[in-house]
């Protein structure tokens, strides 16, 4: 009787223990959906990020968790924060390092602290177009410098896009002196912080998630941003002049934690990484839908008064602003920047 307990007592402590080693060393199963992947099998995959869903990097998270799913069966699933409702600028990193979530994508101008090399991005009006910028990112020199940032923890996985920037304020900004006095709210990069200060302006680096009240309470005048981060944010409210400047450049970079991702199984891996890949090219396309279709949104709505920088007006501000290439050389390695414009050269040609 007593021996019959104890064996009985075994198995419940040993079934359990069996199930985990079949799923682990990957016995044939049948398919199944997520309600039937035990919450002990599932990997989970926290996705943080600082925008609204709506947007280029919003959709593009979210393509990739449903592309997740479906292929692996519901085993992966990536959990994605939007609207910084999990960690803010400034937290997200420190909860990438600690594994608090396994995947950002902040803005490269945030990541400038870590990687200074992707100053390369901020450098006012080095891409002309979004080819240009594709370009570069898939040549050689763009590769190299991708899978160079990693560190701290952290291993870049991609880079997507968002799009160029213009610029609002409560006054219009057609002319370099037009800058003049202003406090614009920045992302954290020594080259947004120069750029302005070239131009006679103070800034402020603020997060993403303050700067519409900072805007409606005028603690700035005014900020840089891409349509459709304007749009989805409202920041065409509480400003009075847009500016269609494009005269930055906003990029992503994807990031995931080192041990976590090298602690996934290799096939685990290859899903992810195949469908990141898929997932960029299918985010390179909408980017640029959304930002001009968001544009014509702002337009539309008849909140904020919308200018095109002339030709002769665009030559005004690179003149005022190419001074700040030197200055970032350094940081950014003279080859580096070399090649990102003989590569420009060669593209727009
Ligand atoms: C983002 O697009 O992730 C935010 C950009 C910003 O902070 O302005």
């Amino acid at each position: 009787m007593k021996r019959r307990k104890r064996s009985k007592n075994l198995t419940i402590i040993l079934l359990p223990l069996l199930l985990a080693v079949l799923v682990v060393s990957g016995c044939p199963r049948r398919a199944r959906d997520v309600e039937q992947v035990g919450p002990a099998e599932r990997i989970v995959i926290r996705f943080s990020h600082v925008v609204s869903e709506d947007t280029p990097k919003g959709l593009a998270a979210r393509k990739f968790a449903e592309l997740v799913h479906e292929r692996t069966n519901g085993h992966v699933e990536v959990q994605v924060y939007p609207s910084s409702q999990l960690y803010m600028d400034g937290e997200e990193v420190d909860a990438l390092i600690n594994n608090h979530v396994q995947m950002i994508a902040p803005a490269t101008a945030k990541m400038t602290e870590y990687f200074p090399e992707l100053f390369l991005f901020d450098l006012p009006f080095l891409f002309e177009d979004y080819d240009q910028v594709h370009h570069f990112i898939d040549s050689q020199s763009g590769q190299k410098l991708l899978q160079g940032l990693h560190g701290h923890g952290m291993l870049p996985l991609t880079m997507w896009d968002n799009g160029f920037k213009v610029m609002t304020a409560n006054r219009p900004l057609r002319k370099p002196e037009d800058f003049r006095g202003l406090r614009f709210r920045i992302m954290p990069s020594l080259v947004l912080d120069a750029q302005f200060v070239q131009l006679g302006a103070q800034v402020t680096d603020i997060p993403f998630s303050d700067v519409y009240a900072a805007l409606e309470r005028r603690l700035v005048d005014a900020a840089e941003n891409t349509p459709s981060n304007i749009w989805t944010k409202r920041f065409y409210l509480v400003q009075d002049h847009l500016t269609v400047s494009n005269h930055g450049y906003l990029s992503y970079l994807v990031l995931t934690n080192g041990e976590f991702w090298n602690s996934l199984p290799e096939n685990i891996r290859a899903i992810l990484s195949e469908t990141m890949e898929e997932v960029t090219a299918w985010q390179r396309q909408i980017a640029q839908e959304k930002n001009a279709h968001d544009l014509d949104l702002i337009i539309q709505s008849g909140q904020i008064d919308v200018y095109k920088l002339s030709d002769s007006e665009k030559e005004a501000w690179k003149k005022a602003l190419h001074s700040i290439y030197n200055q970032f050389l350094p940081q950014i390695g003279q080859q580096l920047l070399a090649e990102a414009l003989a590569l420009n050269n060669c593209h727009t040609k």
